[in-house]
């Protein structure tokens, strides 16, 4: 760990409170010109870390800042020392993810972005990831059992994104299977599960899971064509929570490994299906070309949606196969 984010460690788990830069030096064994030269860098970070003479220095309350040592702070204990990198800028979580696992990390590891310039969803649609106001991450799985599904892998995260967001902030989104989920009506996450094959077994070795989430929405930011579709945490209020992405990165993550691996029929389904908006609704959906409507019935055990179509044929649609609409 560097002296910055030593010294921001300090910072973080006195919030609010004045430390002395002589007891952070003696903490962290540096000297004060150390601890000096690193808050000046957290200040230019963006940090708002307040200076006065005969008290120290105090991280104010306010602020809703991504970083590693915020996050671990809220994992709980036995994924305490996971690896968790926050960019500033990157083209996509889950693509700096995948370049990772091609270089050889074995480990689970947190990749983060406060903006992604090139954020993708599914069926290669691009993901607006504006700077601070989302959070955009990627929980990278180097080595899943070979029977892991993707579609139920995704389900799970939707679950632990759900429980989280109520955890964290009191707010119930719903979810539009497979991956979206939803608050008043507009979309405020989605997600994005990708398996890297293993050839010679020609099985999934690794899986990415990208989570992104609109926290803070300014409704003039968002372009016109997504202006009724992009709903956020807090839509259109001036103000930040302080550390809020911190804390909801780290809770999914807690949340995630908490419904993940599990034997058997995974029992998060009933929550999942409880918490889907989409089923009894009539569904549009395109398949070899044409396009197909029914009633949605249920999320089988393994996430897939059943489906009555109006001749009476029930099918049954599965993740990565289609995108569905609800019928207007
Ligand atoms: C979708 O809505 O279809 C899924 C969106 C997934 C977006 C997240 S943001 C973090 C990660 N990086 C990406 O490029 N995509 C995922």
């Amino acid at each position: 760990m560097s002296t910055k984010q030593k010294v921001l460690q300090v910072l973080e788990e006195n919030r609010g409170r004045d430390l002395s830069g002589q007891d952070m030096a003696d903490q962290l064994q540096i000297s004060r010109t150390s601890v000096w030269k690193a808050i000046q860098t957290l200040r230019q970070e963006g940090y708002p870390i307040d200076a006065a003479p005969n008290k120290g220095y105090l991280l104010r309350g306010e602020a809703d800042i991504l970083s590693a040592e915020a996050i671990r702070l809220h994992l709980n204990n036995e994924r305490a020392k996971m690896e968790v990198q926050v960019f500033k800028s990157i083209d996509s979580t889950n693509a700096e993810a995948k370049r990772r696992l091609q270089a050889g990390n074995a480990e689970d590891m947190l990749l983060l972005s406060e903006e992604q310039t090139a954020g993708r969803g599914r069926l290669n649609r691009a993901f607006f990831s504006p700077q601070s106001s989302g959070l955009y991450m990627s929980l990278i799985l180097p080595t899943v059992l070979p029977s892991s599904d993707p579609g139920l892998l995704t389900t799970a995260a939707a679950v632990a994104v759900c429980r989280a967001i109520e955890k964290v902030t009191g707010l119930s989104p719903q979810i539009k299977w497979v991956n979206d989920l939803f608050l008043d009506g507009r979309k405020i996450c989605g997600i994005l599960t990708e398996g890297v094959m293993d050839f010679e077994t020609q099985t999934i070795q690794s899986i990415v899971i990208g989570i992104g989430i609109n926290v803070y929405v300014e409704e003039e930011k968002v372009p016109l064509e997504l202006r009724d579709i992009v709903g956020g945490l807090y839509r259109n209020e001036q103000t930040t929570v302080h550390s809020l992405r911190n804390e909801l990165a780290a809770e999914i993550v807690n949340q995630f490994y908490h419904l993940y691996p599990g034997e058997g029929t995974p029992t998060y389904l009933d929550e999942y299906r409880e918490r889907c908006f989409v089923l009894g609704k009539t569904v549009s959906f395109t398949r070899n070309g044409s396009i197909c409507v029914g009633t949605a019935l249920t999320v089988d055990d393994r996430g897939g949606l059943v489906i009555r179509l109006g001749n009476g044929e029930v099918t049954t649609i599965s993740y990565g196969e289609i995108s569905i609409k609800l019928a207007e």
